[in-house]
């Protein structure tokens, strides 16, 4: 798909991966939709990127996410492609990981995307197709121990998309998973809380560096020019 003059809701566009996906496709000519739960956040950054639309959303709520779709279809009267980028992390081990914080990540991680492809595939299939890009993890490509709530949500998301990509084929739809490795964002932080020097998380001994967002943000630039089906980020050893 031409990015050029199509309208793309990238979800979670206040921070990080979504934030550089964002300014890359306005950059090349889209009209962005940006989401974040923070107004101030989401209107602020929109300020700085060519056209976007800002949209306050928490996307484990389904009534949020049908007004986003709204909201966009009143401004702009199409959608030809989504990044369900939103998600946050789960640390702990199985054993003792409280279930309903385990059910709150699968509502962001998994649940989130699901509806927000379930609000758009009618319409990009009016308009005779789209794309949808979701964001998975490379913690899925191997047995992290410590990551197994996260890593089992993000698994679910790659196996919904390889499965709605054949499925939405005759109606030129086209779905990609994409895996990002440890990437340089505010992931897991509080990024409204004071600035701590914690940025040894991004280089660990025996472990390569981690990517910048931007990398990611062309792999996803990548993923709808091309309809690839699957892109890993994790680094080959
Ligand atoms: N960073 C990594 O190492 C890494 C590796 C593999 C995969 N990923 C995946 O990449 C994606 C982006 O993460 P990132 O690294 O860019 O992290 P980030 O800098 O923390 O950004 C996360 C984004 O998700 C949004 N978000 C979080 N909870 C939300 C909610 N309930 N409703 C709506 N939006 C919500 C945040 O928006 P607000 O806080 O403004 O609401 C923010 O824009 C995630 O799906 C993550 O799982 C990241």
């Amino acid at each position: 798909m031409e990015v050029k003059n199509k309208v793309i809701i990238v979800t979670g566009g206040s921070s990080g991966i979504g934030l550089a996906t964002a300014k890359l496709l306005a950059k090349k000519g889209a009209s962005v939709v940006i989401t974040s739960r923070y107004k101030d956040d989401i209107e602020k950054v929109a300020k700085d990127i060519s056209g976007a639309f800002a949209v306050v959303a928490d996307m484990t709520k389904p009534t949020d996410i049908k007004n986003l779709v709204k909201k966009t279809m009143n401004k702009f009267g199409r959608i030809d492609a989504i990044i369900n980028n939103a998600g946050q992390p789960a640390q702990g081990n199985i054993e003792n990981f409280p279930i309903d914080e385990y059910r709150k990540n699968i509502e962001l991680n998994l649940f989130g995307p699901t509806l927000l492809m379930q609000q758009v595939i009618p319409i990009m299939r009016k308009q005779g197709g789209g794309s949808i890009v979701n964001i998975g993890s490379g913690t899925t490509k191997m047995a992290l121990p410590g990551v197994g709530v996260y890593s089992s949500g993000k698994s679910a998301l790659h196996q919904l998309s390889m499965v709605a990509r054949k499925e939405l084929e005759p109606d030129n739809i086209n779905v990609t998973i994409i895996h990002p490795y440890l990437t340089a964002t505010n992931f897991g932080r509080d990024r409204h809380a004071p600035k701590t020097d914690d940025s040894t998380w991004q280089s660990r001994p025996g472990v390569p560096p981690a990517d910048p967002p931007e990398k990611v943000a062309g792999v996803i630039f990548e993923a709808l020019q091309n309809g690839n089906e699957e892109i890993s980020l994790v680094p080959v050893r």
